[in-house]
């Protein structure tokens, strides 16, 4: 069948054409502002921006360096007004610092790094009849978290000895989060932000000579020498020779209050410790939150947590604090898929399913369950609950999950409660020794990634059987292994990478990109998930050179995205800039937030 006439509902749009062009390009009327980017002034006291005098407490009063997730909460009492709240994921000191030398970071560089890392929040007001986003600095709930921020472990691994260090030997506190990538909104008003790479922070993984201790820190990446950013030369517990625990530490997500400044962010144990992309939560039908998590490497997991204490409604002292607790108590399974057909090969990686569809069922294995006052009890034979928590990944090795396509972020329909789940890629896809294409994973050498629609059982989130199917396998329409839920695809817009997914208030998925292997730069695009427009895919903006496209928040009238690492290109630096963005020629290229709206004041996309 070919649905005529207009588009779905919230995708009503000219979508945009795959380009080059170093700057957001947004559809034909609509319009766009940067609403705050990298050093722009947040706290009391901060300085302006300057780039030839930069330093570490100036930066732990300025947004972020390479913002990523995007959370925009309401704040009712102030008219116009939202809740900012941003990851910055990483630094990139040659797009940061003149003159910078890998070999040789100064003190003062290292420091500035520590306070560009973390979280943001800060308010920002729309201005009326332009649509335009701009941040209120100075606001008292604006806040700036770094690598020398307090955080609290809480759950199973809080006090436990293997996150027990010289600086805390209780094994309770820790000094900052690194590398938080994607994220999520409870529904008790809080954010979730997940640790990621933070593998790359740890130096001399080369020296542990305990074959447990050093299998683990394979398992996590965390191989070699001296980092890549020489931190360890600056503060001992990068160095995993003076301080063998503090990487047990990081690899959480973060629940983060961001309506009290005060307050101090957890890290939730009962999560799990892996590659956090994401943490997307639903609560099931008697109030516990289901919070949905990716591990982004290549054949890794996709995992859930099933909280045992319900959600208690409204925001009273006593509400919140009890909803404070409903991440430490629960069971954290770890998925295993399985396809119901044959798939035959029909070029040099696609393969196409015999049944005319990729799916099948699914299983969510139990690994560990959390219980009160930290006690908990491990699912898998061999490994303490302990050790499941902390080195999750080998629990999952042992119990046979399915390894996937990078599993990125992960977000539930608010109107089917299907999940969806972004899988971006995976070049090593059935290489000598490695995993080959499966059903759900369905490309060898695989270069666009797809997308995955997950149905729990009877649609409860705490079931432990569920079935699935790809939405969308990505890339080129005219490459026959794609796929677009039976979409015509001589009417969709190319797309690669999937990374980052929202829905807008119309029941529509956003997707941002991040890897582009089209040759055209990164973008946003929206997809109808309902309906006989299923599967009609739309590209919305693009960003500018060496960017990927993050966050992105749909709201009625307003899209927002982060636009992460502009410029970062190989070889490039500030003296020899790849992007200019958005601040123009002679200036130094800087990630920043946008928001985008239709120019008339409409809704986006009717
Ligand atoms: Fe930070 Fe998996 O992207
Ligand atoms: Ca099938
Ligand atoms: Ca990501
Ligand atoms: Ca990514």
């Amino acid at each position: 069948h070919k649905p005529r006439g207009k588009a779905a509902r919230g995708l009503r749009f000219t979508p945009v054409a795959p380009n080059r062009a170093d700057q957001v390009t947004v559809p034909e009327g609509y319009g766009q502002n940067v609403v705050i980017r990298w050093g722009d002034p947040i706290l009391r006291g901060a300085p302006a921006f300057d780039p030839d005098r930069q330093s570490a407490q100036a930066q732990a009063g300025q947004f972020g360096y390479n913002n990523d997730f995007l959370s925009l909460l309401p704040l009712p009492r102030e008219r116009g007004r939202q809740v900012l709240v941003a990851n910055h994921e990483y630094t990139d000191e040659m797009l940061m610092f003149r003159g910078y030398d890998p070999a040789n970071p100064t003190r003062e560089q290292v420091e500035i790094a520590w306070a560009a890392h973390g979280l943001s929040v800060v308010v920002v007001e729309e201005q009326r009849r332009t649509g335009k986003l701009t941040a209120v600095p100075r606001h008292q709930l604006n806040r700036r978290l770094t690598l020398s921020s307090e955080f609290r472990l809480t759950g199973p691994v809080a006090g436990d000895r293997l996150v027990r260090t010289k600086a805390d030997p209780r094994g309770v506190s820790v000094l900052g989060t690194l590398n938080n990538c994607a994220g999520g909104e409870t529904p008790w008003g809080t954010t979730l932000h997940g640790e990621e790479n933070f593998n790359q922070y740890f130096a001399h993984a080369d020296r542990v000579t305990d074959p447990v201790a050093a299998a683990r820190l394979k398992r996590y990446g965390i191989s070699g020498g001296a980092s890549e950013r020489k931190w360890e030369r600056f503060d001992d517990r990068f160095d995993l020779v003076k301080e063998p625990n503090e990487a047990n530490r990081f690899g959480w997500v973060v629940e983060l209050d961001p309506y009290d400044p005060q307050s101090t962010p957890r890290k939730r144990t009962a999560l799990g410790r892996f590659k956090h992309e994401a943490a997307a939560p639903r609560l099931t039908r008697d109030g516990r939150p289901v919070v949905y998590m990716g591990d982004d490497e290549r054949f890794d997991y996709f995992y859930k947590f099933v909280s045992s204490k319900r959600h208690m409604r409204g925001n009273s002292r006593i509400a919140h604090a009890h909803n404070m607790t409903l991440l430490d108590e629960g069971t954290l399974y770890v998925a295993k898929l399985t396809g119901d057909s044959p798939v035959r090969q029909i070029d040099g990686s696609g393969t196409l399913p015999a049944d005319g569809e990729f799916d099948g069922g699914g299983a969510w294995i139990p690994l560990a369950t959390a219980k009160s006052h930290g006690r908990a009890v491990s699912h898998v034979p061999g490994m303490t609950a302990q050790e499941v928590y902390v080195f999750t990944r080998q629990a999952a090795d042992l119990v046979g999950a399915t390894k996937m396509d990078r599993p990125e972020d992960v977000e539930p329909s608010p109107h089917s409660g299907k999940v969806y789940v972004a899988l971006t890629n995976n070049s090593d896809r059935g290489k000598p020794g490695k995993a080959g294409a499966d059903e759900a994973n369905p490309r060898s050498l695989n270069k666009h990634g797809q997308v995955l629609e997950l149905t729990e059982f009877w649609d409860r989130p705490d079931s432990t059987r569920f079935a699935w199917s790809l939405f969308l396998v990505a890339g080129d329409p005219d490459d026959p292994s794609t796929y677009f839920a039976g979409f015509p695809k001589e009417r969709v817009s190319p797309i690669s990478c999937p990374d980052n997914v929202a829905f807008d208030p119309h029941g529509n998925l956003w997707i941002s990109t991040d890897g582009n292997a089209l040759g055209t730069h990164d973008g946003l695009f929206g997809v109808a998930t309902r309906g006989e427009r299923r599967g009609e895919l739309k590209q919305f903006l693009t960003v500018p050179t060496g960017a990927e496209t993050c966050g992105p928040v749909i709201q009625d009238r307003r899209v927002l995205v982060a636009v992460q690492h502009p410029g970062e290109v190989d070889g490039a630096s500030v003296e020899k800039p790849a992007s200019t963005w958005p601040d123009g020629p002679g200036r130094l290229v800087r990630p920043s937030v946008v928001a985008v709206w239709r120019a008339d004041g409409g809704d986006i996309g009717v």
